[in-house]
This record gives structure tokens, C-alpha cells and sequence, in this order.
């Protein structure tokens, strides 16, 4: 008897824990869902295409703009549609945006001689939109072709008009498309709304076929399969050569006819499909509207003016802009203000939708040799659904999960919800053995853009788990709220897109029921990285007390470790007796993470378990690391005759312990020390942040240079933020505190004007900075992580 009511305690109290975890929060939930969702369906997340808007919906409709110099034939060669490092484009991408409003886009063409600005504003109930684009060429009489394209993957689209003068292609009025999407909600009409100030191009040098003619919009539609939808600008050339050839046959050179004509496109076979192209070719400067409308919405941009929402739309984002970023002294000037709205509308502006197939590459991985992913086959899986920030909208049509976690904590503060968004998709990505791939490259439009060796990773392969940097942010901002809503005041009449931002934050209610829904996720990829990354004891003799925290990471090239994050960052000899202090580092903080995440979704088992592991690792960074002669935290690894030795660099891998805030307050010689050589103009400092490696290092600028000696924005964040730790712990020495301090001001405001100079100068922020002289190198228009500089301009002048 007895036992049978002890089981059937048990089932209940099992039942009890289920349905806890199941319960929702005190708060209108499937209303949120509707308006964040609706409020992100809509947006430029396309954004390796200069402009190429789509829903978030798989298998939908891909829109995108292409335009070329038509009074010239190399007029072809100037063509552009899609981001491209080659191309001569001064600067271009969101200065002034919000996903859930819209904003607006400049495009500096020097190439075509011409500016493009686009600007684009969102309904209220987010199902519609307004594109304007402009043109303003740089000599009023020369002639531009644009080209609008819109292909449907799903659903129906079609011409609703006549065409002029016995043609299948010409229109005279305002192109008119009705179309059928179930997954967008159904019936919808795209209006293209020319301005009555245009001047279309006129030539009659073709005057045999009137179907070239440039004064006319022209329109014309194939069939292409849903996976072929994206190669647009490709199509689009290819229809105009095939134009080409039939005038071959005329009996003169093409080159007797002028390219304002032949560059039109034409339907000489009759074609009709779901891939549309609109092409108007313009004298100086024009401007257009195209005007989406779903029919059952009540929301819909009914009248030909859209001046006045246009600039509602900016008055909203000038408002959440102010009100979500203080800057502080002394940056609250306006001319800092405008620099940092530019920064975070461009990083918002590179978000991007991609949903497709990926490859994998599932390969066991030799222990104790150079890793070469020589693979370029895989599986084709999926699809996978992700939505991501990009580092660069000119390199990346990807998402990078060593990057995200970085490009989110500049988004925490302006939208947490949006953020928590983002994460929520990253976080779908982790696969049942607790795997994520270091680039989710999804599609062949992303793999088209990727380097091969990257195409198809492995899945024994780590990177450094940053998604955890935001989640404990959230958690902090959401600690620290002023305005906490209770459940009960936020009635659904009052949810509006307005009041989304920060809602998970305020409603500490709505953060749980979050992340009581990633958690097994979460600790899946936690137990993968404990698993697969461990390092081996056997080889170290060392006096710690804990074998199983620690760490190395798998997949080392000769002269690389591309897991880490930072490839050539110099390290020692592969060795499968290696330990990386970087790696443990990451883990302390994925660690303490997830014991802050068990806290609050009250997992109180799980949290004992993480604080041990925790303290382990604390531990272990002091007793596996620490190298007392070198004054450092280095790697370790095992020499030819055996014996274990210190890998010692310093730089961001040596100073990772601290960056994680990982060394404990009281320990005053070794803060001491890191601290000094941060200031160290010998050593790490430099006047334009901190460097990635000491110029004493024997490595300093040489090889490939990548991550050895020049500056990143996102470390030296990192390490602002530690030296803010550190410097208001009141159990640190006053030394100590005075040191971080005085680093803290002095590096805040060089790494603020590095990135602010450079932006001035050339227009672009930039992967990295040259050490030396504040340069930007490698990868330019690299709004990822350089971004950050706007969560460094927010924060305090001085360590309080
Ligand atoms: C194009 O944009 C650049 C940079 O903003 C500006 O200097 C130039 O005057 C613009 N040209 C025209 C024709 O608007
Ligand atoms: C300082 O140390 C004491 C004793 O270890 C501890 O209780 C306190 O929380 C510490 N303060 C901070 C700011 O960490
Ligand atoms: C931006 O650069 C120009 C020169 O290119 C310079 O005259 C101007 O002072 C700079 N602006 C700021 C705010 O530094």
C-alpha cells in the first residue's frame, strides 16, 4: 500500500514539475506573438543584395534592385544587385533604421555616378509596405536603367494591365501585379507608382521593332524554378542577351544600335511566370514608389503620398533611438549621436532571413594531428530556418555564431525582444547531439558568396559559445529594470508594436517561460561542449585537483586554431596533451551563464552542479594556467621530451581569464600584472585600443597577420567591461582599482574616436585596426562586431 501511494506521489509530483515548466506566463502570449512577429515580417533581410526585401516566411517572395548606366555598353559591367567588395560603391546601408518601422537606405554608386536612396516604411499591423526609391545622378543627363524584380517561391503573381502599342511588354500607367501567397495570409497587390517629375530615356535606333523602346516601362515574367528565384540579376542578363543574339540576324552590329535600347528587356518568346522584372530607364534624376498591400489587411497604404508616413517612421526611430541610447560624456554630442544611430541602423540593417538546405560533415577527427577540412561534398540536410545579423553585408550572406553573440549586445540594449529573437533562432540551430555549426551557410545563394573550406563544417568542431554573453545581458537588464510590468497591467489592448523592446526585460514573467523553452536546448550544447572539447589529463603532470575541467580545442590547423576564433593567433605545437586557457575561459563564462539561467527558471539541481563545475574551473584557470614566471594565464602543452610546459603569448588568449572576469577580486598580484601590461605601451597598449598581441611576442605582425598585433573592437569591449568589474569590486585593491580605472577612461575614448575616424575618413567601419597608425583593415563595411562601439560609447565616462 504503501508503495503504490509513494509511486503514485511520485507520478504526481512528476506531473506537478511538467506542467510548471508548461505554464504560461500572466500575460497576454499569443498576442505577443502576433504583433513581434507581424512587426518582423517585413524587412531588407536579404541583405548581401544592395536592396532585397522578403518576408520571414520560407518558400515565400524575393524582391530585390539592380541598376546599371544604360547610355554606355560597358554599361553591363556596372551592373549591380548584389553586395560586392569590387565594386566602386563610396558607402551604402542603413543610416536611419528599425526593423519593426523601416528606415532608409543610401547607396553612394561612384561607379554609376549615381546616389540611391531608398526609403521604406512599414504598416502598423506590419503586413504592408511603402518602398520609395530615388535617384540623384551625379551629371543630370545621364541615363540609368532600374530594374525592380519580384519572385514568388510559392503562390501565385500576375500582370493586372494592358500593354502598349500591340507589344507583350511595354506599359504605359503604373505596373499593377495581383498575387497569392497562403503563407503570407493571401491576396496582395504590388503597385509601382512612377513620379510625375521622371523623364523616361528616348532612342529610336531600333526603329524596326518597337518593343526596345526606353520610353515605356517595361515588364516581363518567366518561370524559374523556386530554388533558381534568387539568380535574378543573372536571368535578367541572360534574357537581354538572348535579345541580343536575335538582332544579330538583322543585318547590322549591334554596336550600330544604341545601349539605351538593347539593354531593355523584352518577351520575345512569350514567357509568363513567377519570376517578374520591372525595368524604367530614367533621364537624371527619378524617383518611384512601389507599394505593397495585402487585401484583408485594414491597414493598407491606400492614397499616393506617403511623404507624411515616411517621416512619422523617422520620428519613431529618432524616439526609441533617444530613449534607448544615453550616450555618455564624451560622447553626447551630436555629432557622436548621429555616428552611433548610423552605427546600430547599419548593424540592424544587415539582418538577414535565410531558410534552406546546409551541408555537414560528420568525419571522426584524428586526435592528435592537423585538422584539414578537405571536404567539399556533404549531406544536403534541412531546411533550416535562421535569423541572424551578418559581420559583413559585403562578404557574409551567413550567419557566424563566433560573431553573433557580439553583434546582439549592441541590439539587447535598443530591442531585447528582437534580440531574444534572434537567439531564439540560433538556438533552434543546435542539433540533437548538441552541435551548432560554426557558419550556417543555408542555400546555394550563401554558398555561392562562402569560402569552400567553410561550406561544409564539422560537426566535431567547436566555436566560442557568445550567445551567452547576450543571454546573461538580458538577464542583467531584466535584473535592473526600473519599469517591471506586472502580468496583470499589460492588457492586450495596450500591446502594440510601440510597446515592444523590452518586454522579456520588464516582465521578468515572460524572460522565464523564455527560457524555460530553450533550456534543453541550451544544456544539450553545454553537455557537447564538456564532451566532445575536453582536454586530456594524461599527458599533464601538474598539481591540480580537477581533471574534467579542462579544455582543448579540436580541430587545429598547423599555424591555426580557426575554432578559437582568432586562427593564427600563435599557439604551441598540435599535441593532443594541449590545453587552451581561451577555451576554459569560455567555458567559466558559458558555466556561470547557465547557472544564471537555472537560478531564474529555478532549476536548483542543475544550478548546484554549475557552481561546482564553476568554482572548478576557477580553479583550474589559476592552477593549469597560471605560468608565475611568465607573469601570465598561457596555454599548455607537451614538449618532445614530454614534460608539459607553458605556451605563452600575450595577448587576447593570455588575457581571457580576465576578460571573463574569471580571477578572483582578492587576487591582487595577478590583476596587478594583467593590468600593468594592459597599459604597457611595449606590450599591449596602444593608442588606438588594445592590441591582440604584445609587440614583445615573438609572432608580432608576422605571417599571415590576422590576429597578431592589429585591434578588434570586440575584445577590447570585453575588456572594458572587465576593467568596469574589476574597478568597482570593492574587494579589490585600490591599486588595482585605480590602474583599471585609469585604463578604463583613457582606452574607452581611444577605441570610441579609432572607429569614429575611421568612419569619418573612409565611410566604412572595418573588421580590424592597424595598431600603429588607427587604419581600418581586412573586411570593410563590417558593421558585426565593430558595431559594439555604440554599446562603448554608453557606457560610463569613469568606474564609479
Ligand atoms: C551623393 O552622395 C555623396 C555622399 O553623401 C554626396 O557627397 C554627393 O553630393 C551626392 N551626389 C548627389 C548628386 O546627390
Ligand atoms: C567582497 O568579499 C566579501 C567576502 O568574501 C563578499 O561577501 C562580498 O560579496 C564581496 N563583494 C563583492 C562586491 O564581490
Ligand atoms: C571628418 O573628416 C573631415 C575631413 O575628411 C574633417 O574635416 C572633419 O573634421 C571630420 N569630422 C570629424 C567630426 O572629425
Amino acid at each position: 500500500m504503501d508503495g503504490v501511494l509513494l509511486a503514485l506521489l511520485l507520478i504526481c509530483f512528476r506531473l506537478t514539475n511538467v506542467i510548471s515548466e508548461l505554464i504560461e506566463p500572466n500575460f497576454p502570449q499569443d498576442e505577443y506573438n502576433n504583433i513581434n512577429s507581424n512587426s518582423l515580417l517585413w524587412g531588407p533581410y536579404r541583405s548581401n543584395l544592395y536592396l532585397g526585401l522578403r518576408p520571414r516566411i520560407p518558400d515565400s517572395i524575393l524582391t530585390g534592385l539592380l541598376w546599371f548606366p544604360a547610355d554606355t555598353f560597358h554599361g553591363v559591367l556596372l551592373s549591380k544587385q548584389s553586395c560586392d567588395p569590387k565594386h566602386n560603391i563610396k558607402k551604402f546601408g542603413w543610416t536611419d533604421y528599425d526593423p519593426r518601422y523601416g528606415g532608409i537606405e543610401t547607396i553612394v554608386d561612384d561607379d554609376c555616378k549615381l546616389n540611391i536612396t531608398t526609403e521604406f516604411v512599414k504598416s502598423d499591423d506590419g503586413q504592408n509596405w511603402v518602398l520609395r526609391v530615388k535617384g540623384k545622378t551625379h551629371n543630370k543627363h545621364s541615363i540609368n536603367s532600374i530594374v525592380y524584380h519580384v519572385g514568388m517561391q510559392d503562390g501565385e503573381l500576375d500582370f493586372d494591365g494592358e500593354f502598349a502599342g500591340g507589344s507583350n511588354n511595354l506599359v504605359e500607367e503604373d505596373v499593377k501585379l495581383n498575387g497569392n501567397l497562403k503563407s503570407l495570409g493571401g491576396m496582395f497587390d504590388i503597385k509601382i507608382i512612377d513620379d510625375i517629375d521622371n523623364v523616361m530615356a528616348v532612342s529610336n535606333t531600333i526603329d524596326f521593332d518597337n518593343s526596345y523602346d526606353p520610353s515605356l516601362t517595361h515588364y516581363v515574367s518567366l518561370t524559374v524554378p523556386k530554388d533558381e528565384v534568387w539568380k535574378a540579376s543573372e536571368i535578367f542578363w541572360t534574357i537581354v542577351k538572348l535579345n541580343l543574339e536575335q538582332l544579330e540576324t538583322v543585318d547590322k552590329t549591334t554596336y550600330e544600335f544604341s545601349p539605351i535600347e538593347l539593354f531593355q528587356i523584352r518577351n520575345s518568346f512569350g514567357f509568363k511566370g513567377n519570376l517578374h522584372f520591372i525595368q524604367k530607364t530614367f533621364v537624371g534624376d527619378f524617383q518611384f514608389d512601389i507599394v505593397f498591400n495585402m487585401h484583408e489587411s485594414n491597414d493598407k497604404f491606400d492614397s499616393d503620398d506617403f511623404t507624411g508616413k515616411l517621416d512619422e517612421t523617422f520620428n519613431l526611430i529618432d524616439d526609441k533611438f533617444t530613449r534607448k541610447y544615453q550616450l555618455n560624456v564624451p560622447f553626447n554630442t551630436q555629432e557622436y549621436i548621429s555616428f552611433a544611430k548610423e552605427i546600430l541602423s547599419q548593424l540592424l540593417g544587415g539582418i538577414t532571413y535565410l531558410n534552406d538546405d546546409r551541408k555537414i560533415n560528420t568525419d571522426e577527427m584524428k586526435e592528435d594531428s592537423v585538422h584539414i577540412n578537405s571536404k567539399i561534398e556533404g549531406g544536403n540536410e534541412g531546411p533550416y530556418e535562421l535569423f541572424t545579423c551578418v559581420s559583413s553585408r559585403l562578404f557574409a550572406s551567413r550567419g557566424g555564431y563566433w560573431d553573433e553573440g557580439f553583434h546582439l549586445l549592441p541590439i539587447c540594449d535598443y530591442d531585447s525582444d528582437l534580440a531574444l529573437e534572434i537567439i531564439k533562432s540560433w538556438i533552434l540551430l543546435i542539433d540533437d547531439s548538441g552541435w551548432i555549426a560554426k557558419e550556417q551557410i543555408l542555400g546555394d545563394e550563401a554558398r555561392s558568396k562562402a569560402y569552400a573550406e567553410t561550406i561544409v563544417p564539422n560537426t566535431h568542431i567547436a566555436s566560442p559559445p557568445t550567445l551567452m554573453l547576450a543571454l546573461s545581458k538580458i538577464i542583467k537588464l531584466s535584473e535592473s529594470s526600473q519599469n517591471v510590468i506586472d502580468g496583470h497591467a499589460l492588457a492586450s489592448d495596450i500591446l502594440d508594436k510601440k510597446s515592444l523592446g523590452s518586454l522579456h526585460e520588464e516582465n521578468m514573467d515572460l524572460l522565464v517561460f523564455y527560457l524555460r523553452k530553450l533550456y534543453a536546448k541550451l544544456q544539450k550544447h553545454y553537455e557537447w561542449f564538456r564532451e566532445t572539447q575536453r582536454g586530456n589529463s594524461d599527458e599533464i603532470e601538474r598539481d591540480y585537483s580537477n581533471n574534467k575541467e579542462i579544455y582543448r580545442w579540436k580541430g587545429r590547423g598547423e599555424d591555426t586554431t580557426p575554432p578559437s576564433g582568432m586562427d593564427d593567433y600563435p599557439r604551441g605545437d598540435v599535441d593532443i596533451g594541449e590545453l587552451n586557457v581561451d577555451l576554459l575561459s569560455w567555458m567559466g563564462l558559458m558555466t556561470r551563464s547557465m547557472y544564471e539561467i537555472a537560478e531564474i527558471i529555478e532549476k536548483y539541481d542543475d544550478l548546484r552542479t554549475y557552481k561546482e563545475r564553476y568554482n572548478d574551473i576557477v580553479k583550474n584557470i589559476v592552477d593549469v594556467h597560471w605560468s608565475e614566471n611568465d607573469g601570465m594565464f598561457c596555454d599548455v602543452n607537451v614538449d618532445e621530451d614530454d614534460n608539459d610546459i607553458f605556451e605563452c603569448h600575450e595577448g587576447y588568449v593570455t588575457l581571457m581569464p580576465f576578460i571573463h572576469t574569471l580571477i578572483d577580486s582578492s587576487d591582487n598580484i595577478k590583476l596587478v600584472k594583467i593590468l600593468k601590461a594592459l597599459k604597457d605601451p611595449s606590450k599591449l597598449w596602444s593608442n588606438y585600443g588594445i592590441r591582440s598581441l604584445s609587440k614583445k611576442d615573438l609572432n608580432y605582425h608576422k605571417g599571415e597577420d590576422y590576429w597578431r598585433g592589429n585591434i578588434y573592437v570586440n575584445i577590447n569591449y570585453l575588456i572594458l567591461e572587465a576593467l568596469y568589474h574589476y574597478g568597482s569590486d570593492e574587494n579589490v585593491s585600490e591599486e588595482a582599482r585605480n590602474l583599471a580605472n585609469e585604463i578604463y577612461v583613457e582606452l574607452r575614448e581611444n577605441i570610441v574616436n579609432t572607429v569614429f575616424n575611421e568612419y569619418n575618413r573612409t565611410g566604412y567601419a572595418w573588421e580590424q585596426y592597424n595598431e600603429e597608425n588607427g587604419v581600418g583593415e581586412k573586411s570593410r563595411h563590417f558593421l558585426g562586431w565593430t558595431s559594439l562601439v555604440v554599446s562603448i560609447m554608453k557606457m560610463p565616462k569613469e568606474i564609479t
